[in-house]
């Protein structure tokens, strides 16, 4: 399911980069100076538009003027340096036109342009395909009517609306649909963005089909109190928004979570804030699993929901782990993610158990709508792929405040072991598989592979899942 491990390099933001660098090591300096009392991590930020030595404003090489400005006044703020996504903040008088462009008038800004994609796998072509490229654009335009030359008067359109909220502006594409990238690459990153502005931020989606909009409407309600903006559909009314912030891009920290000390002000959000909106959002009752008491669980069934892949990565006999798990004192539900516009339902199944149960796959995204204390258990087929499912699941499992069981599977319980004879590469040397890129991965071990589980070994991931829900727990 992760399309992320690619190595690809085909995106880069189209900026004067060698003229940037010239001036990276002066902003830096220069900031540190001026920022050592904010607690703004320096490496962060990779500045375009700053405060120089002598307080003058720079833009790349050039010296704009003498003027001075606070943290939040950085008329253009911009950070390249993360990885995944890229992000710039805008202040003053900003406008976001029907056509993917933004303009920022500044009184000192040399007339400058820049083109991005707001989505959070910046490196991936594949996802990046279908994100739609924005536009930035920086003029002097004077406000006045008067007082624009002709080329100032076109960059400087008139606002149809003009709001006193801030906006973020980010695009869904990508692999949109599939609940795990939905997750990591959108909406846990658009909740570190937005989070801080507690609900009065527009949200100006890009490349959202309708489908998409109504099933994550209850969460995006849940970080923006406005109407969402639909930049691909006009829902701009093909006007100019104004905005005295805009965020463009989102902000990425780790696979589907969130580094608290990395949020607006230092540890104030978690990924276990992310999973309570969550559950607010969807109208969800349960904030706390179950607690079993004594051995023979003092009567109390805890719900396990075993998720069953239909075509790749599927159990071969998800009957015999249900029954297997029911005799261990569960309460089974067999159940399926759902497509699109079904997710609510699906959550309210989701909600209702004390454990997931389910191969490596987005189905497990929806952990998100566990109650705190309830345990993921992955099951994590051949492939050498146990790293990128702790990073994928297990983490964010644990940061949500629930508890987490790997299990690797061993060769007699993967379909491979059938497939393939036994010193085949596929399965002695995942690596060499590896090597060859990302789609020989994928097909051979996450679209090539179902799984045959060993119910008796497994009984000991079962009884390790009711063992932590006998145990109190942080988040009680
Ligand atoms: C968007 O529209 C504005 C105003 O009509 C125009 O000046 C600009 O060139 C357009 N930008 C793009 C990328 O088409
Ligand atoms: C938007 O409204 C604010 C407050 O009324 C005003 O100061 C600002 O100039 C307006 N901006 C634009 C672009 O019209
Ligand atoms: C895995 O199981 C599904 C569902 O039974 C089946 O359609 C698919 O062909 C199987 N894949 C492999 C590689 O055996």
């Amino acid at each position: 399911m992760a399309c992320e491990k690619k190595p690809v390099s085909s995106f880069t933001v189209r900026l004067g980069l060698a003229l940037l660098a010239g001036c990276v090591l002066v902003a830096m300096i220069s900031l540190a100076a001026m920022f050592r009392h904010d607690a703004v991590p320096l490496q962060t930020l990779s500045l375009l538009f700053s405060v120089g030595p002598v307080s003058s404003v720079m833009w790349g090489e050039e010296r704009l003027g003498s003027h001075r400005f606070g943290r939040n006044r950085v008329p253009v703020l911009c950070d390249f340096s993360s990885s995944r996504s890229d992000v710039c903040e805008l202040r003053g008088d900003v406008r976001v036109l029907p056509n993917a462009t933004i303009v920022l008038h500044h009184p000192l800004a040399r007339r400058q342009s820049w083109r991005m994609k707001p989505h959070g796998r910046k490196n991936d072509r594949h996802a990046l395909a279908r994100v739609t490229e924005v536009t930035v654009t920086v003029a002097t335009a004077s406000a006045s009517p008067h007082h624009t030359s002709g080329a100032a008067a076109a960059a400087a359109p008139r606002c149809t609306a003009n709001h006193t909220a801030p906006a973020v502006v980010f695009s869904v594409g990508g692999y949109a649909g599939n609940m795990f990238h939905d997750l990591t690459d959108v909406l846990v990153p658009l909740f570190i963005t937005a989070r801080r502005f507690g609900g009065d931020v527009h949200l100006l989606v890009g490349d959202a089909q309708p489908w998409w909009l109504d099933k994550f409407r209850p969460l995006l309600g849940g970080l923006s109190r406005h109407a969402v903006v639909d930049m691909s559909r006009g829902s701009s009314s093909g006007g100019v928004l104004c905005y005295p912030h805009v965020i463009l891009g989102l902000e990425f920290h780790k696979e589907m979570s969130v580094d608290a000390a990395r949020t607006a002000g230092g540890g104030e959000y978690s990924m276990a804030d992310f999973t309570l909106l969550a559950r607010r959002s969807y109208g969800l009752p349960r904030d706390k699993a179950i607690r079993v008491h004594g051995r023979g669980g003092g009567g109390v069934r805890p719900r396990l929901l075993l998720i069953s892949r239909k075509s790749t990565r599927a159990f071969t006999n998800a009957g015999s782990i249900a029954r297997a798990a029911a005799s261990l004192g569960y309460e089974v539900v067999v159940g399926e993610p759902a497509r699109h516009a079904d997710l609510a339902s699906f959550a309210r199944v989701v909600n209702s158990c004390d454990v997931l149960v389910g191969v490596h796959g987005a189905g497990l995204a929806n952990l998100v709508f566990l109650p705190a204390g309830a345990v993921v258990v992955q099951v994590v087929p051949l492939g050498g792929l146990d790293a990128m499912a702790a990073d994928d699941f297990g983490a964010p499992a644990r940061d949500a405040g629930l508890r987490y069981v790997h299990y690797g599977i061993a060769e007699a319980e993967s379909t491979l072991a059938t497939r393939y004879p036994r010193d085949h590469r596929v399965l002695r040397d995942p690596a060499a598989v590896r090597s060859e890129g990302w789609m020989a991965l994928r097909a051979a071990y996450l679209v090539g592979q179902n799984v045959t589980i060993d119910v008796r070994r497994f009984s000991g991931a079962l009884r390790r899942a009711m063992e932590l829900l006998r145990q109190t727990h942080d988040h009680e």
